[in-house]
């Protein structure tokens, strides 16, 4: 009973990283997988590593184009500071319509160090999902130091990717792109548990910050 209710709450359990078999078949039947990701900083970076590796298309908006560039992805990634996707958003949110967004954003005051920016009980991830009712907003990335994306490791276990959102085919999606690409993905239930995913990835932030972790660490998941 209680397995059935997780399996309810959390839909497919963790994917484990794909073999070398199946990255391959996966690859063979790739071609329409197409991102475009906001940001050529160090998430940008590690993400795109990840997902062609898998075999996807990825295309990286650097800031200076951010405005012009064309968004030719069915997948939309924002690799950039919390504040810069409301910036983005400004001026792209017609063309973001129809589309799969990915918000990686851990959205925090960078002043204080000490709270999230977004208003109590919602997220970063909700209030853009609010801002684009005609796109499908996923949360992901954000409890993963770009370090441990690049080298698919947190100490001895295989970088795990949550992932949180509301439409289940964009999630899914997302989940096999990741797991082609050689880490493990976690279907982390609703967009509502984005709130949860950046509370995760609020206090891993302030224990790397605090030097108490390294970068290159961080929280895994044990299956
Ligand atoms: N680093 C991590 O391990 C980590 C882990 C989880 C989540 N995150 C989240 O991932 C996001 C990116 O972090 P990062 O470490 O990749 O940062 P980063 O290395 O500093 O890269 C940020 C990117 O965003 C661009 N950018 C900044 N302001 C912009 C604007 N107004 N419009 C368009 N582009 C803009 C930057 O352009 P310029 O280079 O020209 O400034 C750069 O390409 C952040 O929201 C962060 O909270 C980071």
């Amino acid at each position: 009973m209680i397995r059935d209710l997780i399996n309810k709450l959390f839909g497919k359990n963790v994917q484990p990283a794909m073999t070398a078999q199946q990255r391959d078949t996966h690859k063979e039947n790739n071609t329409m997988t197409n991102y475009t990701i906001f940001g050529t900083g160090n998430m940008a970076t590690a993400i795109a590593g990840v997902l062609t590796n898998g075999g996807a298309t990825v295309t990286l908006i650097s800031r200076e184009d951010s405005a012009t560039a064309p968004l030719d992805g069915d997948v939309v990634v924002f690799a950039v500071p919390y504040p810069a996707v409301e910036e983005i958003l400004a001026n792209r949110s017609a063309e973001l319509s129809g589309k799969t967004v990915i918000d990686i954003t851990n959205p925090l005051n960078f002043d204080t160090f000490d709270e999230l920016v977004v208003p109590v009980g919602s997220s970063a991830a909700a209030e853009i999902q609010a801002k684009l009712p005609d796109s499908s907003v996923l949360k992901a990335f954000n409890t993963t130091f770009a370090a441990t994306l690049s080298t698919g490791k947190v100490g001895d276990l295989t970088t795990t990717v949550l992932v949180a959102g509301d439409d289940e085919a964009a999630k899914a999606a997302l989940v096999e792109d990741v797991t082609a690409g050689g880490l493990d993905a976690l279907d982390a239930g609703s967009l509502k548990r984005a709130h949860e995913l950046e509370a995760v990835g609020f206090l891993q932030l302030t224990l790397a910050g605090a030097e108490k972790i390294g970068w290159t660490g961080g929280f895994g998941l044990v299956k």
